[in-house]
């Protein structure tokens, strides 16, 4: 059988170099995106339609040869299939209608799968269609991120709404949490059905609470998540990427039981190594570094490499790949990590 090597790195071993795939590989820096989302119609066609989304999924994979493939979709399709509209409007991201407390009892589960139904099966489909060696990466969003899209009703800079949202009333803040942590344990386990070798779990607004509300809003949640796959699944590859959580990140470690730790680009090397003496860590180059090209990124990839190479590491980036990003930057970037000698 052929080796996939992302999968050995999150069992905790040190390969080198190091498997590669980037955070937002599917997207709009590639021509081929853009033409195909135009095809399409709009977003959400692409994330509900398996043709499509199987056929961007796979754009990546078909260029650069990343050793992993994450399911193209979205964390809010899980909201959206709880009854909750969604829209996403070009240049302005998602927009939703905000949730008001009354609301929250009132979420529809009654049709969850069947909703995501065309998820799994481009996950079913990609699993037949990929490279053998290539990782399958199922995903969803972490119950606080995706809380504060659907509160808020977009994204903002600080999450003040949700924020707000939570500190006056608790009770519907744990509430919504809960469902949507059970809601998305349910959500990963098909994918894992459908084919997914390993899961992440995005939490892109970690960075925005104090300690007691992350422990809160961002653990708790997750923790759950984490309690029910194994419940069914007690090997499952689990990634946790709790953005911006600083100093925080080593609760979470120990708290969530993650199998790796996706890092952002502000963790310091010497807290990334000692979390990567509890398990594999991703990341964690600067997007910026990626855009820039040239010394900037030449310097950020060889020190992930030097600094984190020698234990186990996914490389990656520390946040989602952006539009203006040039594809000469992202081959440079793969020749680099490939080539690379300890
Ligand atoms: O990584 C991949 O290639 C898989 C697909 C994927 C998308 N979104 C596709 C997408 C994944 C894993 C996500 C996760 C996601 N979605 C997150 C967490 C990760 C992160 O980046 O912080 C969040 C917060 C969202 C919600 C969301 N979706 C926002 C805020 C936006 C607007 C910003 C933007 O980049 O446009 C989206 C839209 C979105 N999701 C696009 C893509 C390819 C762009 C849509 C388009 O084609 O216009």
């Amino acid at each position: 059988m052929t080796k996939k090597i992302v999968l050995d790195v999150l069992k905790g071993e040190a390969v080198f170099p190091p498997p590669i795939w980037m955070m937002r590989q599917a997207g709009r820096y590639l021509p081929e995106y853009q033409a195909s989302r135009k095809t399409a119609g709009g977003f959400l066609d692409l994330c509900y339609n398996p043709d499509f989304a199987v056929e961007v999924t796979l754009q990546p994979i078909r260029r650069f040869g990343f050793d992993a493939s994450i399911l193209f979709s979205d964390i809010l399709v899980v909201p959206h299939a709880l009854g909750r509209d969604l829209r996403f409007e070009e240049g302005r991201g998602p927009l939703m209608t905000p949730i008001r407390r009354d609301e929250v009892s009132a979420l529809d589960t009654s049709r969850f799968h069947e909703h995501l139904s065309p998820v799994y099966e481009t996950v079913r489909r990609l699993r037949r269609e990929l490279p053998a060696e290539t990782t399958l990466l199922g995903f969803c969003g972490a119950p606080w991120t995706v809380v504060t899209y659907m509160i808020a009703g977009h994204g903002t800079p600080d999450q003040a709404p949700a924020r707000l949202f939570g500190y006056s009333n608790p009770e519907a803040m744990d509430e919504l949490l809960e469902t949507l942590a059970d809601c998305s344990a349910d959500y990963l386990i098909r994918q894992i059905e459908a084919g997914a070798d390993a899961v992440q779990i995005f939490d892109s607004w970690s960075g925005v609470l104090d300690e007691a509300s992350f422990e809160r809003y961002c653990i708790t949640p997750v923790a759950r998540i984490v309690k029910n796959i194994r419940a069914k699944y007690p090997d499952a590859p689990i990634i946790g990427f709790p953005k911006g959580a600083g100093q925080l990140y080593d609760t979470y470690r120990q708290k969530t039981g993650v199998t790796a730790l996706g890092l952002d680009w502000t963790v310091p090397w010497s807290q990334a190594r000692s979390l990567q003496a509890e398990g594999a860590v991703q990341g964690n180059l600067d997007p910026m570094r990626l855009v820039a090209g040239g010394k900037a990124l030449d310097e950020g990839v060889n020190a992930i490499l030097k600094e984190l190479g020698a234990g186990p590491l996914i490389f990656n980036l520390g946040h989602g790949i952006t539009p203006q990003t040039p594809i000469a930057h992202v081959e440079r970037m793969i020749e680099l990590v490939r080539s690379a000698s300890r």
